[in-house]
Parts: C-alpha cells; structure tokens; sequence
C-alpha cells in the first residue's frame, strides 16, 4: 500500500533521476534503523542450489545495484540472494542520458544504460563495507573500449577482484547494449570464454581454499538450436549454474506505445513469455545437469511458479520489483 502511493510520486519523475535518488537512500539507510521503512520478515522457504543455500528462493536481479551500495538494503527487505554488477574492469559512465524508459501501460522498462559503474575495485570495497552474511552474486563483464577479441581478459580480471566476495559469479554476456556483447553467446567464442573461465576459477579455488560458482547469463532472444548449443557449452565446461533470462531487443507487446521503439533491452510482461520458454528449452537440454535460475517479467507469485516449472530452481525480479516495490518479495515468497 506504502508503496503504490509512493510510486505514484517516483513515477512522476525522470527514471534516471529517481534510481539515483532511491540507491542514495538506500545506501544510506540499509544498516541503520531507518531501514525499518521497507525491512520484512519473510518465511524461511530454504534451497540448495550451486551447493549454496538460499533462504528463499527470490532473488534481486543483477542492474540495479551496479556498484554494490545497497546490498543491506535488499538484504532487509528479504531477498533470498543479492545479485549486484554488472560490474566492469575499469570505471565507465555508460551511454547518453536519456537511457532509462518505463512503458507503465506494458508494466515494462526499456533500457540501453551500457554498464555505467565505478569499476570493480570500487565495488569490492562496497563489499567489504556491507559485511554481509547471505548469499551475494557478482555480475561480471567487459568494459565497452575492450576490443571483442580481449573480452576474456576483462571477465578474467574481474574474477580475480571479485572471486573471495562473492557467493557465485555471474558472467553477463547477454546485455544487449554493450556492441559485440552477445556475439559471445555463440559456437567457438562461449567454449574459448568459459574454457578460461573455469581454468581461472580451478585456480582461485585452489588460492582461496574455496569454490565459487560461476552462472552464464543469457539473453532471451535465441532459437532452439542455439538454445540447446549453449546448454551443451555449459555442460561441456562444467559450468555451475545459468541465468535466464537478460531483457530483449524485441518491440513485441510495447509496439505503438510511447517509448516503445527507444533502443536497447526491454525487460517486465513483454519479456515474461520469451524468459519462460528459454527456460523450458534449457531445461530440457540440460536434463538436470546444472540449475537454471529464472527472470524475465515476474511480478507476482503466479509468474515465479511459471519459472519454476519451467525448469527454474531460483527466481530473480528487477522491473516488476520497480513497479511493486519490496512486497514483491514477500508476495513471492509467499505463494511458492
Ligand atoms: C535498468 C536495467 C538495468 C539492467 N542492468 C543489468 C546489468 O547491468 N546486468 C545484467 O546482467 N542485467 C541487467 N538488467 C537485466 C535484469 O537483470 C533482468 O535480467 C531483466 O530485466 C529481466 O528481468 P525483469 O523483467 O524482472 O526486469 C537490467 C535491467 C534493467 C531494467
């Protein structure tokens, strides 16, 4: 109720803008008693997956909290796991302003923010501030001036910063609006990616005498065939989990509505059904040989059940949380 009529407010206001105002807030409200404005006691709903345990299966989606300021905030309001990045090698400031749209009629955003963060050295240090004790994904990529064919490198690099902080890493090669990103996702250039990847982290695991999961995090706009070439990639490479889904480049369901032909990648209800069958598609090319944790348009407890027969074992939301705030969370929790 407290948060409709806020975001009635927020919603008055540039996107942009209200994020900033909102993270600021909550970086500097998540460990004081002030937190106690969206704090919720959320049942214990425990889950083992990647050998990690999740006291609920939701999740907060990787793009919100870019720079890991947050992270007690989320953790307050009852989120199972924390996902925070992308975060890149070096700071960069992302693409031109404007770059962040909602579609209210579609309970959607459109988005081409282009990794804008302080750089992973920056949010390590955020990390470690936050002292956090549940579980916390790192979202990895490339920065933008990174030619393609070094891109390793840069998910290499930012394995090394963030390996002994996080509880898994998530490698991000399915944003839509970093140029060459996606290209990843295919054939020789996944299996050389995680081929290193998995070298890397035999070796951190070795240094840290600890494993850390990786998760690939993929987008939704590929075919079956591609689908079941990534399941295969994954599995040859003993990767530990995948995130399905990023937003799309699709216009379906925002087509003629104002802001729905911007550029970049559409997340919430226009990209719910496209998430699910990516999900339903990997699930079966996989056969239960590593987990898949489900987003892409969840907004009520009915949507994450959908994920999770699909073949997800976790759930993450980032625009339905936007449009529905933290009782989301509790909702989901909920109905599971
Ligand atoms: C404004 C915005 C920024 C995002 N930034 C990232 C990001 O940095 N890294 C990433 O892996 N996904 C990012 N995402 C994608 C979300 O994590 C999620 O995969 C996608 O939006 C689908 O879920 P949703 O429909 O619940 O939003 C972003 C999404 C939005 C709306």
């Amino acid at each position: 109720m407290f948060y409709s009529a806020l975001r009635k407010v927020l919603f008055q206001f540039d996107a942009e803008s209200i994020h900033e105002l909102t993270i600021k807030s909550l970086k500097n409200t998540g460990s004081t008693p002030l937190n106690l404005l969206y704090k919720q006691t959320i049942s214990d709903k425990p889950v083992e997956v990647m050998g990690i345990k999740f006291p609920n299966p939701v999740g907060l989606a990787a793009g919100l909290d870019k720079n890991g300021e947050c992270i007690n905030a989320f953790a307050a309001m009852g989120f199972g796991f924390v996902e925070v990045g992308t975060v890149t090698p070096r700071p960069q400031p992302g693409n031109d302003k404007p770059r962040i749209f909602r579609i209210v009629e579609a309970n959607a955003i459109i988005n081409r923010m282009g990794f804008n963060n302080k750089g992973v050295d920056y949010l390590v240090e955020q990390v470690k501030k936050a002292k956090f004790k549940g579980v916390l994904g790192i979202n990895i990529g490339k920065n933008k001036d990174t030619p393609d064919e070094n891109a390793k490198d840069d998910y290499i690099h930012c394995m090394r910063k963030v390996y002994d902080h996080a509880s898994y890493i998530t490698v991000n090669i399915s944003s839509p609006n970093t140029p060459g990103l996606r290209s990843l996702q295919y054939g020789d250039a996944l299996n050389e990616l995680l081929s290193a990847l998995k070298d890397e982290q035999k070796r951190l695991a070795q240094q840290f005498d600890k494993y850390v999961p990786i998760a690939v995090k993929i987008a939704p706009d590929l075919n079956e065939e591609e689908v079941n070439s990534i399941a295969q990639s994954l599995i040859d490479n003993n990767i530990d989990g995948v995130i399905a889904t990023n937003t799309t480049i699709s216009r379906e369901g925002v087509e003629g509505l104002e802001h729905g032909g911007e550029v970049g990648g559409l997340s919430g209800e226009p990209v719910k059904d496209k998430s699910t069958q990516v999900i339903s598609l990997l699930a079966k090319a996989l056969d239960n040989k590593l987990p898949i944790i489900g987003v892409g348009g969840i907004s009520s407890g009915e949507d994450a059940k959908e994920k999770l027969e699909a073949g997800a074992k976790l759930v993450q939301v980032y625009t339905g949380f936007i449009y529905q705030g933290p009782d989301l969370v509790k909702q989901i929790v909920n109905a599971l």
